[in-house]
């Protein structure tokens, strides 16, 4: 009885050693170092709670190479909503996105990976995840009461100052080469963020800039309901303003300045922009949000893209089309980039489970994987790395 229980015990287990051997090679736990002195700063999560990133050292040639990745995770917009939702910011505060005593160790991989074969161009470099804890693109700057009595804080902007401050006495301030980057909202705050990262560096340094899944549109629902209806409560709720480029301001008002149509006109700094013009998260929940329609009609499509019926796929391509306008305004700007594919993704270099980073299931533009892309771009070692992808489904590669 003892034996055979051992031995059933046995396989399993060691196959569980096996696979976390497996997963330990690619993709490597970091942990959470919490920024010194963010209550002082003012520099807190929801919570009040200190914030926090994972630094990995880089080594050899990439000593002197920095990725900073910015966490994404959506937005709050209201303060004691009965729904439960990372909507709302009470509920928010009480999850990993809105207090550093509930976070984890992270794992790297995709972009972030420290394995040569997968990550043939960043692998040595110092990298950094920077935790989203603000739930405004860390962007926000205020402080409201929460419904318990007690203090909610919007503090994203001063949590970008203090850890980027920090980073650059942690060495970021000696980098030869450095990258900012970002997925979702964290990728919309790698595009309201660039000219500061920019400029915090000597002429000389290579930096730039990488938003992945950050190209958010003020696209209507299927209702008629324009995204920035939502924005708007963001920005106001959270005080967005110091953040969005003064001459966006001297012409539109603050919402329409925190949508990346108008962002990348100010942006100074070279960009590439990687995102699908069939953002699998945008249709979902700006596109096709479950209040836009009545009963299950989008549910299949939304989960899957081969389920779509013609008629939806109609409609994602009148998206597709202002996406490709909106993203356009870039095409001439020197030193820029874009990955825009036409699979059904959301974030394509890290942080999603899924993400298609150099595999099999990398989509390709211009017979270049996003991996292969990133790399030409930022070393300057092709001519262009301009590429829109045609409509879904032409592009074989998407799986
Ligand atoms: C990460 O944290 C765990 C748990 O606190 C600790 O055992 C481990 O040594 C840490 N790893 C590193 C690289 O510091
Ligand atoms: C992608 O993976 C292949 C095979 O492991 C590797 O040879 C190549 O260098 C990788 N490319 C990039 C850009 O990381
Ligand atoms: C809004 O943000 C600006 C700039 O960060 C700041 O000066 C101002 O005090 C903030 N307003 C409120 C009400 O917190
Ligand atoms: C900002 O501009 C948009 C589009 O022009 C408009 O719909 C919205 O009401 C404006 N928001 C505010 C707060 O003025
Ligand atoms: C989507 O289509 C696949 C087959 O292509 C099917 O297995 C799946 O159940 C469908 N999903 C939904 C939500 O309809
Ligand atoms: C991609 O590769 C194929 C086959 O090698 C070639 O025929 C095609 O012209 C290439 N396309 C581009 C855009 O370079």
């Amino acid at each position: 009885m003892a034996t055979t229980t051992s031995s059933e015990l046995t396989a399993p287990f060691l196959l569980l050693l096996l696979l976390a051997a497996v997963a330990r090679s690619t993709a490597e736990l970091v942990n959470l170092t919490l920024l010194t002195g963010a209550q002082e700063k003012g520099a807190v999560c929801l919570d009040g709670s200190p914030p926090g990133y994972h630094l990995q050292r880089g080594f050899g040639s990439g000593r002197h190479s920095w990725f900073i990745h910015l966490k994404g995770g959506a937005w709050c917009n209201t303060i004691g909503s009965s729904r439960n939702t990372i909507e709302d910011c009470s509920y928010r505060k009480m999850t990993y996105l809105g207090s550093s005593t509930l976070m984890g160790a992270v794992e790297f991989d995709g972009i972030l990976s420290n394995d040569k074969q997968l990550n043939s161009d960043f692998y040595n470099w110092n990298k950094v995840v920077v935790r989203y804890c603000d739930g405004a693109s860390f962007s926000g700057d205020a402080e409201a009461q929460d419904t318990d009595g007690s203090t909610i804080y919007f503090r994203g902007l001063r949590i970008w100052n203090a850890v980027l401050d920090e980073l650059m006495e942690k060495g970021l301030a000696s980098a030869k080469q450095a990258i900012l980057s970002g997925c979702s909202a964290g990728g919309l705050a790698t595009l309201l963020h660039c000219n500061d990262f920019h400029a915090r560096f000597p002429k000389e340094v290579s930096a730039k800039c990488l938003p992945d899944g950050g190209f958010f549109l003020d696209a209507e629902s299927l209702a008629g309901e324009r995204y920035s209806t939502f924005f708007s409560e963001v920005v106001q709720l959270q005080n967005v303003s110091e953040v969005l480029p003064k001459d966006c301001l001297a012409k539109k008002n603050r919402t329409e300045c925190f949508f990346a149509a108008e962002l990348v006109k100010s942006i100074k700094a070279p960009t590439l922009i990687v995102n699908s013009a069939y953002d699998s998260w945008q249709i979902q929940n700006i596109l096709a949000p479950a209040e836009s329609y009545h009963g299950v009609s989008w549910s299949g499509c939304k989960s899957d893209i081969r389920n779509c019926s013609s008629s939806q796929i109609q409609v994602l391509n009148g998206f597709r089309k202002q996406f490709v306008d909106d993203v356009k305004v870039v095409k001439d700007k020197k030193g820029w980039g874009l990955f825009i594919d036409s699979c059904f993704y959301h974030c394509q270099l890290t942080e999603f489970p899924w993400s298609p980073w150099n595999s099999s299931a990398s989509p390709e533009l211009g017979n270049k994987t996003v991996a292969k892309a990133i790399g030409d771009w930022y070393f300057e070692r092709s001519q262009q790395v301009k590429q829109i992808d045609c409509e879904y489904p032409c592009n074989p590669s998407c799986s």
